[in-house]
């Protein structure tokens, strides 16, 4: 077994339909036990950590990179999942807990976060008009980049950290996996729109679609994305996993959303403890 195929920063691992994903993980244990001891610290004492969530193969290992990465100095969060994974939720739960450490933070979400980008999500979320995939795409970069320019950017240089409720990663989710649109695309658009503005750490809430589904059409009215048919959703938690297997590395935290919520918010508060954003 090629030893660069488990890199545990993510920078080197490229998932490979013929690599056995799970040897590869417990041969990387094997050889570096003191990282076992690590992650036992870590845990301590809360029941479990997004590590051994076998979404795939390819993510438990890209989830234990995460896991194990390197210490960071976080300024911006992002929450991703599909609708009704439970993201919103734990919004709340995260301000607080970084605000008892003295630091400010500024919730928002996308799209949306300023009165223009608040506008454009009316129209993405609500409207019975029609709307083409690219025009959503272009819509959601439109948001975006009047959301950097007015509430991330300026957040994160006044010292604030910056927590929202979905970013870029959804545009590869729902428009690009979901949607079926070009990737290149979109890699330009982000290129110019989001350009070194990309989240430190992202947490992602995998579930299923029916759990999700089924949480969401208990609750409350569903808007246009929430409405489309179980194949669309299907190919949206598809495609996170595969963007997070095998275009992103190191700032993706997988969490097992069908969990309870203070098992994810122990969880979250275990990796942010991890890069020192708080205290234990
Ligand atoms: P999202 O923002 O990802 O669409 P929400 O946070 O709005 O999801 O959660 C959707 C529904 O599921 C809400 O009714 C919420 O109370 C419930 N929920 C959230 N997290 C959990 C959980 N871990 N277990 C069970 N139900 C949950
Ligand atoms: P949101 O309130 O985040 O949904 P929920 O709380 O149910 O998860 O709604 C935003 C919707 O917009 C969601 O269905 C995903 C979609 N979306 C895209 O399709 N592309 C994007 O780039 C973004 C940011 C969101």
């Amino acid at each position: 077994m090629d030893s660069n195929i488990f890199d545990p920063v993510g920078a080197v691992f490229k998932p490979d339909q013929n690599v056995d994903y799970t040897a590869a993980l417990e041969k990387y244990f094997q050889d570096h036990p003191e990282e076992i001891e690590r992650l036992k610290e870590l845990a301590n004492g809360i029941p479990s950590t997004s590590v051994n969530i076998p979404s795939t193969d390819a993510c438990t290992v890209n989830n234990v990179s995460a896991a194990i990465i390197q210490k960071k100095n976080i300024k911006f969060i992002s929450l991703e999942g599909i609708d009704g994974s439970g993201k919103t939720t734990q919004v709340n739960y995260i301000k607080e807990l970084i605000e008892k450490s003295g630091k400010e933070v500024v919730v928002t979400r996308e799209p949306g976060g300023t009165v223009i980008a608040e506008s454009i999500r009316n129209i993405l979320l609500n409207t019975t008009e029609k709307i083409s995939s690219k025009m959503e795409i272009i819509l959601n970069f439109a948001a975006r980049q009047d959301h950097i320019d007015k509430i991330i950017k300026p957040a994160i240089q006044n010292g604030s950290i910056v927590l929202s409720d979905r970013y870029v990663d959804s545009t590869y989710a729902y428009q690009v996996h979901g949607r079926g649109m070009d990737i290149n695309f979109v890699n330009m658009m982000r290129q110019h729109v989001c350009n070194d503005v990309m989240p430190d750490i992202t947490f992602y809430f995998d579930i299923p679609v029916e759990k999700a589904m089924a949480r969401i059409s208990a609750d409350r009215k569903l808007d246009r994305f929430e409405k489309e048919k179980i194949d669309f959703h299907l190919r949206v938690r598809d495609g996170y996993l595969k963007h997070y297997a095998y275009e992103v590395h190191g700032r993706v935290v997988i969490i097992d959303a069908t969990k309870s919520i203070e098992e994810i918010q122990g969880i979250i508060q275990l990796h942010l403890i991890y890069h020192g954003l708080i205290s234990s």
